[in-house]
């Protein structure tokens, strides 16, 4: 063993990658892979084009993406298998849990992959097992499990080319409440305790809360309550995790010159959807936006991960699609967008429920419309002359069903 090895922080790191090799996270079976694909935040590749490439990259052309921290491939997967079907792009997976890289492997291997590679390693070592430069980053549910994150980002930083962006995940303060006190309880009452004997003590104690205790009463947070040993433990069991409120994610990403182009879904980090009242609305419309996500934060309660993309500031006021020219095109974040878009022929109210909080929204009158002839091909002009409509007109529409669904990260955009 080397002397460094011994230190406090190499012990601390040994003991969160043992707790992934044992509990790879999330549980996969790679014989799923020939059923279904599993899609979602951040990584999406519509999402990357829309919030780092401003809709306009082309993936018939080399792209190379890192999935820093991959864990079981549910990333690696997605965008290996989207970039695949688009051109030549491929993945690089970095994990420093074997167990975990192998579930990931077999996944890609299930689906014929091959513009896959797999590293095992810290992605604070990335020069030396993985060396950039990458177009894109993913690093989701990882940086916030460091001894430092703010290090971690600065390794991801120096990958990363100069025009590329990232999409991460991390823990989100008030949506978490709860966990905390009980990680904390759970570690003093078992302490000295390993394995099945420690996770059936914490699950006993789970299972015994009064009331008035705060993990019981979050709605948000439930990975305690299912049949998973993988998601009981990375909750309550974790050897070392924070979070972070809005304000925090902004303060860390800014400090390593990163602008933040979106929160993922854009609709709960908007004050308005959780205000009635046209004063409070207004007043909340004058504040920047990152206030305005924090307030929007500090409202719902209920965020318990922040998932967004960043670019570096120097190309921020570019790097997001926005629907401001008849040559965008918008499209359906998933193939059920068109069978959506039949359901609001019916009715022009979405009902969602985010984490315990039921949201209804109103779309205007003609939405259905609209969004039948969305079809990822036609742009917002050709869109704008099916209807028959002056581009003002068809534009202040278009925009209030754009501020739904983009808010529901149902629709996106890119260029033509
Ligand atoms: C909560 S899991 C998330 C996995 C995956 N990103 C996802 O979202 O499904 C965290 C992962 O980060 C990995 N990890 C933790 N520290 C790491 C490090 N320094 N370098 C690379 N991977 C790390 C763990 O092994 C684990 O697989």
């Amino acid at each position: 063993m080397a002397p460094d090895d011994d230190t406090p922080r190499e012990n601390a790191d040994a003991v969160v990658r043992s707790q992934y090799e044992a509990h790879p996270y999330p549980p996969r079976d790679p014989d799923d892979e020939r059923q279904r694909l599993i899609t979602g935040s951040p990584s999406h590749i519509r999402e990357i084009n829309h919030y780092v490439f401003g809709g306009k990259r082309d993936f018939s052309k080399p792209f190379r993406a890192l999935i820093a921290g991959g864990g079981t491939g549910d990333a690696t997967v997605m965008l290996a298998q989207q970039l695949a079907d688009q051109g030549p792009g491929e993945v690089v997976y970095v994990d420093i849990s074997e167990a975990s890289l192998k579930i990931a492997k077999a996944r890609v291997q299930a689906r014929n992959l091959r513009n896959v590679s797999f590293h095992h390693g810290s992605l604070l070592d990335l020069e030396d097992i993985a060396p950039g430069p990458y177009d894109y980053i993913d690093c989701c549910g990882v940086l916030h499990h460091l001894a430092d994150p703010a290090a971690g980002l600065g390794a991801l930083e120096e990958v990363l080319e100069e025009n590329g962006g990232m999409g991460l995940m991390l823990y989100g303060a008030l949506g978490r409440t709860g966990v905390y006190p009980m990680q904390e309880a759970i570690r003093k009452l078992t302490m000295g305790m390993e394995g099945g004997d420690r996770l059936a003590l914490a699950r006993r104690l789970v299972d015994s809360l009064p009331d008035s205790n705060w993990l019981k009463k979050n709605p948000a947070v439930g990975d305690h309550l299912l049949d998973d040993d993988a998601a009981f433990t990375d909750l309550l069991l974790h050897s070392r995790d924070r979070a972070y409120t809005v304000p925090e994610v902004d303060a860390l990403m800014s400090g390593f010159g990163f602008t933040i182009m979106g929160f993922i879904e854009p609709v709960r980090y908007d004050p308005a959807t959780y205000l009635d009242e046209e004063a409070l609305v207004g007043r909340a419309r004058d504040l920047p936006w990152m206030d305005q996500c924090a307030i929007a934060e500090s409202i719902a309660g209920n965020l318990k991960t922040h998932v967004f993309y960043v670019v570096p500031s120097s190309h921020g006021t570019t790097a997001l699609a926005q629907a401001d020219n008849p040559g965008m095109v918008p499209l359906w974040r998933d193939d059920d967008g068109p069978a959506f878009a039949r359901r609001l022929s019916g009715s022009n109210r979405i009902k969602m429920n985010f984490d315990g909080l039921a949201l209804s929204l109103d779309l205007p009158d003609g939405a259905g419309k609209v969004a039948e002839l969305i079809n990822g091909e036609r742009s917002l002009g050709d869109i704008q002359a099916a209807l028959n409509q002056d581009w003002i007109t068809f534009k202040a529409r278009f925009d209030r069903i754009y501020r739904v669904l983009n808010g529901l990260n149902l629709m996106l955009l890119k260029a033509e």
